[in-house]
């Protein structure tokens, strides 16, 4: 028999059509809904972004409004919530609490569901969910900062929108922030990042929230599997990753010598390399002006300095360019974000392009099955095994009889 043409990790397999974002990697250029990402990040708020994923226009202003209607009455972090995240050891690493808070909510959400087969919700249901979700996240992702510094979560406040909201509940009145969290700077470089990993067409963890939505499971399963893969430093964690390389690095004049050991240790460099993006990815010029802001906000040159010269020095030596997580990490950083809270801001982020496929999957379902080439041992047999005659007459049914 000859061997299939295997397309290990997928790369290059089409597998559906999608209408929610066009990633372009001869222009290395990203549209969400037909929309360049840059010129949303640089003119709309969040939670029109969301709107824009979900629905495929951008809100009109009473559209708008009525979404941050919705999205104030599900902010307040719930205590079935908090009950569950504080049963968790305080050293958990904080995608596993965000994973499991999704869990509780998805277990109160669907609770009384009786039967599988309604499980899947109703289009409308399952947009009310996703609205549900991406605001009850920033208070779970806020709280799991604040636990692991010891402090108790503060209230949401309404009079803010929702990324200077996501700021508050997670600073508030930390004094580690220099008490201007609320800074315009602060606020427009976190809206943009989120907006920035909203969405990425067919990445690891959207695919797996579509291979869960496919066998008509519910949308929180299907985001609590996204979770899980975009734990995995190739996925989401690489931005948690580039600051753990910062941390050892220390400052730009040990970048040569840093450099030259990891690659002699074959190592990846976090934060540099996609599987789609080979030449650079459109999304790091707008991050980077943000952390340039950031940088200029918080009078922290020696950030920059390392970052251009770690750029400048892997690009010369590998022609490997930066991808999104490279200014978003030192960017979160400078706003006060341990590193440990960053790949659950990501979670906050893409829960509204996750949220959406799933609800694409959902309206053009196909059970989403691949094959496999078996390479393990022949066939043989368990010693004193008899088979039963009726084995013997599935085994020999004739194929187009399996329908
Ligand atoms: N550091 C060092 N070498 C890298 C690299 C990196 N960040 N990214 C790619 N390479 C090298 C690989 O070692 C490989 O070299 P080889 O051909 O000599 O073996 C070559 O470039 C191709 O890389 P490969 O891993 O096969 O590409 P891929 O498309 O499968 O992987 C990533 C893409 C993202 C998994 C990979 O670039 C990576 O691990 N990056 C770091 C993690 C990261 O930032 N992830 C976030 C992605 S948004």
């Amino acid at each position: 028999m000859t061997d299939p043409d295997i397309k290990k990790g997928l790369a290059g397999v089409v597998v559906d059509h999608t209408a929610i974002s066009k990633v372009n990697p001869d222009t290395n250029s990203l549209l969400y809904r037909g929309y360049p990402v840059q010129e949303l990040a640089a003119t709309q708020p969040f939670e029109a972004v969301a709107y824009l994923l979900w629905h495929g226009e951008l809100p009109t202003d009473a559209q708008l409004a009525e979404l941050r209607r919705l999205e104030r009455a599900h902010r307040a972090l719930q205590p079935d919530v908090k009950a569950a995240v504080d049963l968790l050891p305080a050293s958990s690493h904080p995608m596993d609490e965000v994973r499991t808070a999704v869990s509780v909510i998805g277990a109160r959400d669907t609770a009384g569901i009786a039967n599988v087969l309604d499980a899947v919700g109703t289009p409308e249901q399952n947009l009310e969910r996703s609205i549900r979700l991406f605001a009850e996240l920033p208070a779970i992702v806020a709280y799991g900062q604040r636990r692991r510094r010891g402090l108790a979560p503060v209230d949401a406040r309404d009079d803010l929108d929702y990324a200077a909201n996501f700021l508050w509940l997670t600073f508030g009145d930390d004094p580690s922030t220099g008490g201007d969290v609320l800074d315009p700077v602060v606020v427009d470089a976190f809206n943009r990042s989120m907006i920035l990993y909203a969405e990425h067409s067919f990445n690891a963890s959207t695919f797996t929230a579509r291979v869960i939505a496919s066998t008509l499971s519910d949308l929180y399963s299907a985001v609590v599997g996204a979770i899980g893969a975009l734990k995995g430093p190739l996925h989401g964690g690489a931005n948690e990753a580039v600051l753990h390389i910062f941390d050892e690095i220390g400052e730009a004049a040990n970048v040569s010598a840093w450099l030259d050991t990891a690659l002699a240790e074959k190592r990846k460099i976090m934060g540099f390399g996609h599987r789609v993006y080979k030449r650079g990815d459109s999304r790091v010029p707008t991050m980077k002006a943000s952390l340039d802001a950031l940088v200029e906000h918080y009078d922290r040159p020696d950030v920059l300095a390392l970052y251009e010269t770690l750029e400048a020095e892997f690009v010369q030596r590998k022609g490997i360019y930066p991808n999104l997580d490279y200014p978003s990490g030192p960017a979160y950083n400078l706003m006060g974000f341990d590193t440990l809270t960053f790949t659950p801001l990501f979670v906050a982020a893409r829960v509204t392009g996750w949220t959406a496929h799933i609800m694409e999957q959902q309206a053009a379902n196909a059970l989403i099955r691949p094959l496999s080439a078996y390479n393990g041992p022949d066939e043989r047999h368990v010693e004193g095994y008899v088979p039963d005659a009726s084995e013997a007459e599935v085994q020999e049914r004739p194929e187009e009889a399996a329908g």
